[in-house]
């Protein structure tokens, strides 16, 4: 066994899940209805089997059966999620529902029993309905709501939880509100819409961080980051404008949500406010579709993170103009993959492992060697017990993980794997499975059995090396 390839003594190693994609209980103990809830039951068509996660993975009444598994796995930490609409039915904080609060009193306690650290993210794309129908994250009410839900949970479960991520992936819950591929709310605003989302996105993030340092940090001593995701971009051909597109699609994606919480301005980055300044005026607009922070706005959000959270599974090719699937309308770039690579059951997953590695090293060019916890990394199949590939797959991003932290020196604390247990997969329903446990969904008791990679995982975790 070769001891060359072993993470730093401390590194935290743990596996995560969300509130909707394993939960189920959707209506039980008082919990009110959310986006993911009204979606499913009245836009079926778009998830692709037709499901829901009405039942999910029973986990609202199978916790300990998770927790033992995370235990087997030899965890550190479990990073899940809180439903707001089950702490709070109504979305605001007339009503608190205590159901709720013991429910995950009840789970937090089952896992620091065993010595698992409980990471919570606070808001995993499950919105309650009533803040929707305000018009969800365009609405920029919608900060305030998720400070007075912040203080809720920092409140209940703050002398227990030391680590917290605000919100999971800014950039895919701008999906919803902007691409017609099905994702909850599933409403086309118009064109500025997306950029109104990510403005209300920020500001939340940046209250609920403030509101902890005034009121909790002291007695609580905890971290709060987000959990951005961030799959890496490469130039389809070596021409000049395809490399000018991945810088671009970079700093419209990635930079959009760092840039001002990470860079000394706190501001939107140069190139995407010169760009769409251009763009709209172009197309006749009076202003760009970018709002604008307000100087107290600036100071709130600059440095409202202490680590960054990074969701991280794939590589996308980018040529310049728009010509088909684009994660970027407005950079007017087009994505296309590499047929050489292989591809997961998910279809927008293929194996590049080394743009872990170059990710993370882009991200201490541009904003200095940040702590940064990895908040999920994983790989799609369809449901194998036998899964080598999920194996080879982990294997070759950790690798890439080490030479990131070894050879470029790069600020890694953590590393999560997606996920615990096969679970709903938004519009895909259940017919792609990230699971390490498989989940039999036709079983009333939504048996879970150990896949091969857990064998695998539980090696590294228990003892930092890289299974060869
Ligand atoms: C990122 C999301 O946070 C998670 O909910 C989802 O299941 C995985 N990507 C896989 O698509």
């Amino acid at each position: 066994m070769t001891t060359r390839r072993k993470f730093p003594a401390g590194f935290l190693f743990g596996a995560a899940t969300s509130s909707y994609q394993i939960e189920g209980a959707w209506n039980e103990d008082g919990k009110g209805e959310n986006i993911w809830d009204t979606l499913t039951h009245s836009q079926p068509e778009c998830i692709k089997d037709g499901e829901n996660g009405d039942i999910a993975c029973d986990s609202y009444h199978l916790y300990k059966q998770d927790v033992r598994m995370l235990k087997e796995l030899g965890a550190r930490f479990y990073r899940f999620s809180i439903s707001w609409s089950r702490i709070l039915p109504t979305g605001y904080t007339n009503e608190i529902n205590k159901s709720g609060i013991e429910y995950y009193n009840n789970l937090i306690d089952e896992l620091l029993s065993n010595n698992i650290e409980p990471m919570v993210t606070m808001f995993h794309w499950d919105l309650p309905q009533p803040l929707q129908n305000l018009g969800g994250w365009t609405n920029s009410v919608i900060a305030d709501r998720f400070e007075d839900y912040a203080y809720v949970l920092f409140s209940h479960f703050g002398d227990k939880v030391k680590w917290w991520v605000t919100i999971n992936e800014p950039t895919s819950i701008i999906m919803g509100y902007s691409m017609s591929i099905g994702m909850a709310p599933n409403v086309m605003t118009p064109d500025q819409g997306q950029y109104l989302v990510m403005h209300t996105i920020l500001l939340a993030h940046a209250r609920a961080y403030r509101l902890y340092d005034r009121n909790f940090r002291e007695k609580q001593k905890g971290k709060i980051s987000l959990a951005h995701s961030f799959n890496w971009f490469e130039p389809k051909t070596d021409s000049e404008e395809d490399r000018l597109s991945v810088e671009r699609t970079l700093q419209m994606t990635t930079g959009w949500v760092l840039h001002p919480i990470f860079s000394s301005t706190g501001d939107y980055p140069p190139l995407m406010k010169n760009w769409l300044r251009e763009k709209c005026k172009k197309e006749g607009y009076k202003t760009s579709h970018l709002p604008e922070f307000t100087a107290e706005e600036v100071e709130l959000i600059k440095g409202s993170c202490d680590f960054l959270g990074i969701n991280h599974y794939t590589t996308f090719f980018v040529k310049s103009g728009l010509s088909g699937f684009t994660l970027c309308k407005d950079a007017e770039i087009t994505m296309v993959q590499d047929e050489s690579f292989k591809t997961a059951a998910s279809m927008w997953l293929q194996v590049i492992p080394s743009g872990l590695r170059k990710l993370l090293s882009w991200i201490s060019k541009e904003y200095g060697k940040l702590p940064i916890l990895i908040t999920e990394n994983g790989y799609s199949d369809h449901g194998e017990i036998n899964d080598t590939d999920r194996i080879d797959y982990f294997n070759k991003y950790l690798n890439s993980l080490w030479e990131a932290i070894n050879e470029d020196g790069c600020n890694v604390f953590g590393y999560t794997a997606w996920s615990l247990m096969d679970n709903f997969e938004w519009i895909s329903g259940y017919t792609e499975k990230f699971g390490l446990y498989h989940v039999d969904f036709s079983d009333p008791e939504r048996k879970r059995t150990q896949k091969r990679s857990v064998k695998f995982i539980s090696q590294l975790f228990k003892t930092n090396e890289i299974p060869l």
